[in-house]
C-alpha cells in the first residue's frame, strides 16, 4: 500500500492510498464526530455531522471526512469557526427530531448548539441508516429498512422478518444514535402478536 502524508490538525499523519481522512485521524487518536459511521459498514455519508476542512493546493473546501479520501500534501482541520458552525447547524436540525438523544445532546453541548432553534417535529429517527445497513450488510437479513419518501421517509421493522430474525439478534439496538430503535421494534414485535392474535 503507498504511503501517504498528510497533515490533520497541524500533525503530520502517515496514512495508506484508499483511507478516508476519518481513517486516518483515527489512526492517530484525532476525533472527528460521526453519527451515520460503523467500520463494518459501506461509508454513507448521510449526516453530515464528520464534515472537516480539506485544503489541497491552496484551495479549501468542507468535506465529509468519513467519505473523503486522503491525498498526499492534504491539510485538514477538524475544528475551526466554519466546522464548528456547520456542526452546531446540523446538530440543531437533528435535536428537532429527536431533542431526547443523549449522543445528540452531548455534542450539541459541545458545540454549543441550541437545542430549541428549530420548531420540534420528533421523528425520533435521524435517518443515520446504520440499523438498515448493519442488517442488511453484515447480517444480512433485511429485517428492518427505509419506507415512504421525502419528509416521510423512515425506518420501519419488516414484520415477517423481524418476527423470525430479531429476537435473538437485536445487534442494531446498541448502534442507534437516538436510541428509538427499541421502540420501534417493540411496537412491531405487539403488532405481530396482535395480528397472530387476531388471525
Ligand atoms: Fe460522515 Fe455521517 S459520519 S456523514
Amino acid at each position: 500500500m503507498n504511503k501517504i502524508l498528510l497533515k490533520i490538525d497541524g500533525r503530520e499523519v502517515e496514512a495508506g492510498e484508499g483511507m478516508t481522512i476519518l481513517e486516518a485521524a483515527r489512526k492517530v487518536g484525532i476525533v472527528i464526530p460521526t453519527l451515520c459511521h460503523h467500520e463494518k459498514l459501506e461509508p454513507y455519508g448521510a449526516c453530515r455531522i464528520c464534515t472537516v476542512e480539506a485544503e489541497i493546493r491552496g484551495s479549501t473546501k468542507l468535506v465529509a471526512a468519513c467519505l473523503y479520501p486522503v491525498e498526499q500534501d492534504l491539510i485538514v482541520r477538524t475544528r475551526s469557526e466554519r466546522v464548528d458552525k456547520i456542526r452546531r447547524m446540523i446538530l440543531e436540525l437533528l435535536l428537532a427530531h429527536a431533542p431526547e438523544a443523549r449522543q445528540l445532546q452531548d455534542l450539541a453541548k459541545e458545540y454549543g448548539a441550541d437545542k430549541d432553534r428549530f420548531e420540534k417535529e420528533p421523528s425520533f429517527c435521524i435517518l443515520c441508516g446504520l440499523c438498515v445497513r448493519y442488517c442488511a450488510e453484515v447480517k444480512k437479513k433485511n429485517a428492518v429498512g427505509f419506507v415512504n419518501r421525502g419528509a416521510g421517509r423512515e425506518i420501519s421493522f419488516i414484520p415477517e422478518i423481524a418476527s423470525k430474525e430479531c429476537w435473538k439478534c437485536k445487534e442494531c439496538f446498541p448502534l442507534c444514535p437516538t436510541e428509538a430503535l427499541q421502540a420501534a421494534y417493540v411496537f412491531t414485535e405487539a403488532l405481530v402478536s396482535l395480528t397472530s392474535f387476531q388471525a
